[in-house]
């Protein structure tokens, strides 16, 4: 009797008893091993921020900017700032979500490195002399829109290939700019573990992808549509901090679609190749880049933006 009232009431388990036996295919397996791979390397890579942030700080005897660049370096940062603690809370869903065992090892072992990334950066921000309010509506509506994602493909999608390499780009461009070299240093550490949160996407999406049909798959195109569009408004406002930093928009645009483009072509192969439509879309959207990023204080009437926007569909696409 206590037996069958047992069985009855566990019916519903959160435990996903069954996750040992899904079958895999020889290429899935291979990606397993590979977000395995991600888990174990994020334990081997661990950084203490405490300690690293301390030691960059003494090493460069400081944070010496001028007024001018620590502000455009806090109003950036701060944005990075938010997208971190938006990273953290979607890898920590993630890790509750996943059913597949090494992806969800994956997804907690960024969850880790996300806690660092938002505390540390935190501590940087207030070691520039720096208080954290508030960003941009376009940025925050970019984070808003990510964390509210409707499904598993779109959070990962939104997260780790699009936010996470738009934040790799532009790590690299300031730690290559050399404005401030405590930073510059501190992001060589956030780089190498964003790279291997964009792994999570890539081996991880396929697997998810393959289970998507009609509805959902318009679902998340629609999902990306208001994301591109919306990280385009978010560059739009920072561009004039960047131009501060010595970063031109379009160089960085370049660089991102280059980053972005390595990730979804990885995803892609495991999907037997990217659909035709994807030519069309990023001529499309590299001509909304030309029209829209003319260049700082450089004023444009309408014709002369439909012209940048017609040279940038024509335009050969980066390899
Ligand atoms: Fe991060
Ligand atoms: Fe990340």
């Amino acid at each position: 009797m206590i037996e069958k009232l047992a069985t009855w009431q566990s019916r519903n388990s959160k435990i996903p008893f069954d996750m040992f036996s899904l079958s895999r295919s020889a290429d899935e397996a291979r990606r397993m091993d590979k977000l395995r791979h991600i888990y174990h390397r994020g334990q081997d890579l661990a950084w203490d921020g405490r300690d690293v942030l301390g030691e960059l700080i003494e090493k460069h005897g400081g944070i010496n900017v001028s007024p001018e660049h620590a502000a455009a370096l806090g109003r950036v940062f701060e944005i990075i700032l938010w997208g971190e603690l938006a990273a953290w809370k979607i890898s920590a869903e993630l890790a509750e979500q996943i059913v597949p065992l090494e992806a969800k090892m994956a997804a907690t072992a960024q969850a880790h490195d996300e806690a660092r990334h938002f505390y540390v950066m935190y501590d940087y921000l207030r070691a520039l002399g720096y208080t954290p309010t508030r960003i941009d509506p376009y940025s925050q509506r970019v984070l808003d829109l990510t964390l509210g994602a409707r499904s598993l493909v779109q959070k990962i999608l939104g997260m780790q290939l699009m936010l996470e390499t738009i934040a790799l780009t532009i790590f690299a461009e300031v730690r290559e700019s050399r404005v401030e070299p405590v930073l510059s240093d501190l992001l060589h550490y956030y780089e190498k573990d964003e790279a291997r949160h964009v792994g999570l996407g890539t081996q991880f999406l396929p697997t998810l992808m393959r289970g998507q049909r009609g509805l959902a798959t318009a679902d998340t195109l629609w999902f990306q549509a208001r994301l591109i569009f919306w990280s385009t408004a978010s560059l739009k406002a920072m561009e004039r901090d960047l131009h501060v930093l010595g970063i031109e928009a379009p160089h960085l645009i370049e660089r991102g679609k280059r980053i972005q483009g390595k990730a979804y072509a990885e995803m892609w192969e495991q999907l037997g190749g990217a659909p035709a439509s994807n030519e069309w879309i990023n001529r499309f959207l590299s001509g909304v880049d030309a029209a829209v990023f003319p260049g700082v204080d450089v004023a444009l009437d309408l014709p002369a933006r439909m012209r940048r926007f017609v040279d940038g569909v024509r335009a050969p696409l980066p390899a």
